[in-house]
């Protein structure tokens, strides 16, 4: 058996945990809370800050472990790749430099423009408040306000959606600046009208291998409003598309990532790991919204579940620089909605109960997947973070829904809420014709 680091405890992890684990690693997993589906599947657990670069290091070595696969963000942000390969151990995620396209936007935005890679959108950066209370009085399209910086992809407003005047705009630009949100000023972005999709890919440095799309659910409540949150549930479809794109624009999206890998291998920073990209389907194609350096979450449970090819495999050879394009995937739809605590998005209330029936969930043709929730005397409550994702496998989007709602009657618990309507027939319908009224 491989011995594996793993970095991290959400959905996300768990997910990728539970790929391994099937696959024949052996999991050593580094995490700040005590994730109940990756305590059981792991040899061994240490409790530490994610951002303690140097305990996990020293974890690794203590238990001989060969390679390391990191979830969050934020650690691979903070050079934890860099250390690890520097005592020796194989990692299948990026460096620093490396992750420097998800954790920061304008790096991103200008290697787009600097390899005249397609698919770009407009943007400027400020470094001072002066400059970008200029910029917005006469900026040359509707604008998209963001941080540069990371904020755990809560830090977005778009004009016309969250920012409804030139005031409003202001406003937020001033706050992104008196509280330093991101740490490194402001970059506005043209607005890109569409459909969202993640397309998602496995990359060792210049191989790529795709996922099936997704498409996540970033606003809090059904209908699509209320505040962007790190996304509350997820669809994909049996052919691995979704039902308002074509194979060609899959393709179209596919190119771009395949130039921006080309591109960070030819400035040095060669991308290693699963790389996220998502995309604004418009009227001329898929547009460049952001780009991770790390499985989306929720995105990553509905992927991982119906990954065939073993994941230990391709994490070995993405770490190796010896990843095969042709990674496989179960012809299977999935529906994944997150259980995430009342008040998420705002305030949550945590430290409620709630329990899984894993066996009714399974039943179901679901799968259940830990997040932010913890053992308190015993007893499993929610943290302030998403708390547990379902997810309905099915032969079309409809059967997968229907399986989730299913398997979600075998969660219980206080102070919870779900956004039913993800995956539903009238919702993907509205967004099919959503796009039908975009193409024109
Ligand atoms: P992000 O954190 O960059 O993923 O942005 C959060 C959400 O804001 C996205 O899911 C989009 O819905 C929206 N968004 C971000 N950038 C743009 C853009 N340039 N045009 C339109 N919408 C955007
Ligand atoms: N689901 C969006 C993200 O992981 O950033």
């Amino acid at each position: 058996m491989t011995r594996f680091l793993t970095v991290g405890g959400g959905g996300r992890e768990h997910a990728a945990v539970e790929a391994l684990h099937r696959s024949g690693a052996e999991i050593f997993a580094a995490m700040s809370t005590n994730n109940p589906g990756i305590g059981r599947r792991a040899a061994k657990v240490m409790t530490v800050s994610e951002m303690d670069v140097e305990a996990i290091v020293d974890f690794a070595l203590a238990n001989g472990v060969e390679y390391a696969f990191v979830g969050p963000e934020a650690p691979l942000g903070a050079g934890i790749v860099d250390s690890l390969r520097d005592a020796g151990v194989r990692c299948a995620s990026p460096t620093k430099d490396a992750a420097r396209i998800e954790t920061s936007k304008t790096f991103m935005r200008e290697l787009l423009d600097t390899h005249s890679i397609p698919g770009n959108l407009g943007h400027a950066t400020f470094h001072s408040l002066d400059k970008a209370l200029d910029y917005i009085k006469d900026a040359p399209y509707e604008l998209v306000v963001k941080p540069v910086g990371l904020t755990g992809g809560k830090g977005v407003k778009v004009q016309g959606e969250h920012l409804l005047s030139l005031e409003d705009t202001e406003t937020y630009v001033r706050e992104i600046f008196d509280q330093d949100i991101g740490g490194a000023g402001v970059i506005f972005e043209e607005r890109a009208i569409g459909e969202e999709f993640t397309l998602m890919v496995f990359c060792d440095g210049s191989t790529i291998a795709p996922m099936p799309l997704v498409q996540d659910h970033k606003r809090a409540f059904e209908g699509d409003v209320g505040p962007n949150t790190g996304g509350m549930g997820s669809y994909s479809d049996a052919d691995h598309l979704l039902p308002f794109i074509e194979a060609e624009e899959k393709d179209e999206a596919l190119t771009i990532l395949q130039k921006i890998v080309d591109a960070m291998a030819s400035e040095g920073c060669p991308y290693v790991g699963v790389m996220y990209g998502q995309f604004m389907l418009t009227r001329d194609g898929p547009r460049m919204i952001e780009i991770n350096a790390r499985f989306g979450d929720p995105e990553a449970m509905n992927v991982l579940p119906i990954l065939s090819t073993g994941f230990t495999e391709i994490c070995k050879a993405m770490a190796d620089g010896t990843l095969n394009e042709d990674v496989q995937f179960l012809n299977k739809a999935t529906v994944c909605k997150y259980i995430v605590p009342e008040g998420y998005g705002v305030k949550s209330v945590s430290g409620k109960p709630i329990y899984v029936d894993e066996r009714g969930v399974k039943d179901s043709s679901a799968v259940s997947y830990y997040a932010n929730v913890f053992l308190k005397e015993g007893v499993l409550v929610t943290g302030s973070s998403r708390s547990v994702g379902v997810v309905g496998l099915g032969d079309s989007i409809g059967d997968a829904e229907k399986n989730c709602e299913k398997a979600l009657e075998h969660v219980r618990g206080d102070a919870i809420r779900v956004r039913h309507d993800i995956g539903k027939a009238d919702v993907v319908k509205k967004r099919v014709e959503h796009m039908r009224q975009v193409r024109g």
